[in-house]
């Protein structure tokens, strides 16, 4: 080839290169807002983020749900990775927390019951003895205000919910915003703020179920799980921490270095016959109102990956222990036990009765504020 037609091609080649970038800028970041239906009269609507990779959330003001997620493998392919269902009627009459925020508890409390300078609080008693995951209205089950949010190279929505004095028990006004934010890096980003005109409790978290493989067709069991934690609270029967912070040194709880959740979950050990598999909370290293990362999944398959980062002190691991087949989700898929996950990064089960858990109180005049992050990537 005569060098003045390699010279042609060479500029052929870059103009086109040049040409393919300029499309990759050109992909906007996307927000869009549309109606999901109504639940007692109110209007809930579905908010699409979209990013300049095509990642994909959709979250609807109905409890705050993330109703989807949908992320590349390694081959570029998208797919949604998180459990839920089709359409809002479905979520309003029987969802296990699909995708929702849970609050103004998330998890337990034992005997549905707390002090607070010495007044006696009682609530819900909504899971055996104990309360949990806010009550039987919780925040998965109200409307929340929303409105959208734009930043540079980032979309988001900001959802906004008053709790009143007394609700499901709990005393004080309680505001609480939660934003979901989406980055050009296909991180999530949840960010929580609440403030109270008398002292109360909170712990808020989102309750995602995610399976990187099949959007949930098929168990989890071989998703390689890291939790960056050096000790687990150990649980009593019904699921309350005895209040032991012990070592997972040498226990089917040690996920230090990543290991397939399939590993070890049928071993012969206490707390995974409590747990009927993994439900329980860990002790992230590091320190807490600092974000550093919490829990890294791998799919083994698809090659999609996830990691958790937060400020929270803990982060409950659940294997999707109760899901039984008895629901139909997105696409007719039907969800068995452990056809997903959940990584809730949260305080400490039952703190407002553990005085050694680090403090889930909120006084008047302070401000709750914690950040999570669910970012997504791919693994060769
Ligand atoms: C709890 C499980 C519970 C599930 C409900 C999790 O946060 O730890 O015990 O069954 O939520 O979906």
């Amino acid at each position: 080839m005569k060098l003045r037609n390699v010279v042609v091609l060479l500029l052929f080649v870059l103009v086109v290169l040049q040409l393919y970038c300029k499309k990759e800028e050109n992909i906007d970041m996307k927000l869009l807002k549309q109606d999901f239906g109504s639940v007692n009269g109110q209007a809930v609507e579905l908010y699409t983020l979209v990013n300049t990779h095509g990642v994909k959330v959709q979250i609807a003001t109905y409890g705050g749900i993330v109703t989807s997620i949908q992320v590349p493998d390694r081959n570029g392919q998208l797919a949604d990775v998180v459990l839920g269902y089709d359409n809002l009627d479905e979520y309003v009459q029987n969802n296990p927390y699909f995708g929702c925020i849970v609050g103004r508890y998330g998890n337990r409390i034992a005997q549905a019951e707390f002090e607070l300078d010495g007044v006696s609080y009682s609530l819900a008693a909504n899971n055996g003895p104990n309360h949990l995951h806010g009550g039987l209205v919780g925040f998965d089950k109200v409307v929340w205000s929303a409105k959208p949010v734009e930043g540079k190279d980032k979309v988001g929505v900001e959802l906004t919910y008053t709790s009143n004095d007394g609700e499901e028990g709990y005393p004080g006004n309680l505001q609480v915003t939660v934003t979901y934010t989406l980055d050009n890096e296909n991180a999530l980003q949840i960010d929580y703020y609440a403030v109270t005109d008398k002292k109360t409790i909170v712990n808020l978290t989102n309750h995602s179920y995610f399976n990187l493989n099949d959007a949930g067709a098929a168990p989890i069991l071989d998703h390689q799980l890291m939790i960056n934690a050096d000790e687990f609270t150990p649980v009593d029967n019904t699921l309350i921490p005895t209040g032991e912070l012990r070592s997972v040194e040498g226990t089917p709880f040690d996920f230090r270095k990543a290991t397939a959740i399939g590993a070890r979950i049928g071993a012969d050990d206490e707390q995974l016959k409590f747990g009927g598999g993994y439900d329980h909370n860990f002790v992230v290293n590091g320190q807490a109102g600092e974000l550093r990362l919490a829990a890294e999944v791998t799919e083994p398959v698809t090659g999609r990956a996830m990691e958790v980062w937060t400020t929270e002190p803990g982060i409950q691991f659940y294997s999707g222990n109760f899901l039984d087949g008895s629901i139909t989700g997105k696409n007719g898929i039907v969800y068995q036990q452990r056809n997903g996950l959940c990584l809730e990064t949260q305080h400490f089960p039952d703190s407002p009765n553990q005085p050694e858990f680090p403090s889930t109180v909120l006084e008047p005049g302070d401000e709750y504020k914690t950040t999570t992050i669910y970012k997504f990537k791919v693994t060769e």
